[in-house]
């Protein structure tokens, strides 16, 4: 994510404009996460799980949520960026109880390091694991996750691919939200992408309600990792299996938001999955 000495906001059209709250809204979809999450434990270990750690938290709503479903469990939320955790502290933590308030645990740690707290399920939410770029790096990411992972925990990477994710490409969407008040203008800009190293630019715009744009609000570098990729590094760390969690698709053939485990992919355009190292 770009970073800015404003806290996300910047002035438009005399309205304060945050980056932050127009992300949340176009983006994340924390209950489905909870529910993703809970769903692939239970089918996994046969019990709740009840520790969760969200890694490259951000503005740590997945932690939010988890906490809200189930009076006993905690959230960790890790992230290396003080802006859009002091955004989740000014924001999606006011929504919650004080009880709740207590088992969410934010974190300015990098996710390369393991922690000493271990947890039943690590995820890491909306591909963000491709910002690192070698398999060395790679690798250091999963061996912590499964340092931090309690003994029957589960580690969940939620990843993008097929055609439609790497060519040059812009998609808009319109959304309406009370909070920013009216309706605005998401767009998701796939601006280059290198087969020689399966480097690619992506990036979020904003144009709001008033109609000001505003221009590269999060820009990210990523490598694109494939599934094989994945499964085999996970592996190679320690992880005693690894399962695809593939999303079902409707008639028209566009994403179901559910999940099945399933050892064949179809080969869509584009798709969004979840790996999973089952320690
Ligand atoms: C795409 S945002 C993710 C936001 C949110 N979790 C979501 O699912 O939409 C990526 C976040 O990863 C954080 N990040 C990047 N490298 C990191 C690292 N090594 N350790 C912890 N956080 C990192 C960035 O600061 C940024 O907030």
């Amino acid at each position: 994510m770009k970073k800015s000495r404003s806290g996300g906001k910047r002035k438009s059209a005399g309205k304060v404009f945050n980056k932050y709250l127009y992300y949340e809204n176009s983006v994340q979809t924390p209950e489905e996460h909870v529910k993703i999450y809970g769903n692939m434990f239970r089918e996994i270990r046969k019990r709740e799980p009840m520790s969760m750690r969200e890694d490259f938290c951000g503005t740590f709503l997945i932690s939010c949520e988890w906490a809200k479903s189930h009076p006993k469990r905690t959230a960790m939320g890790m992230d290396l960026d003080p802006e859009p955790v002091e955004y989740g502290k000014k924001n999606g933590m006011k929504t919650l109880t004080a009880a709740q308030k207590k088992r969410v645990n934010i974190v300015l740690q990098d996710v390369c390091f393991p922690t000493k707290q271990k947890f039943d399920v690590i995820g890491a939410g909306n591909f963000s694991f491709n910002i690192f770029h070698t398999r060395a790096q790679l690798k250091k990411y999963f061996k912590a996750a499964y340092a931090s992972l309690n003994k029957d925990g589960i580690f969940n990477l939620e990843l993008a691919g097929g055609p439609g994710f790497i060519q040059t490409a812009k998609e808009q969407k319109s959304y309406t939200v009370k909070e920013i008040g009216g309706r605005y203008t998401y767009y998701w800009d796939q601006q280059s992408f290198d087969p020689i190293n399966n480097h690619g630019i992506f990036a979020i715009h904003f144009k709001t309600p008033q109609g000001v744009m505003h221009k590269n609000c999060f820009v990210y570098d990523w490598r694109v990792w494939s599934i094989p990729e994945l499964k085999e590094l996970m592996l190679e760390c320690g992880f005693k299996d690894t399962k695809v969690y593939w999303e079902g698709s409707d008639k028209r053939g566009n994403g179901t938001g559910e999940y099945h485990h399933t050892k064949v992919g179809d080969n869509a355009y584009s798709w969004i999955a979840f790996v999973v190292g089952i320690k």
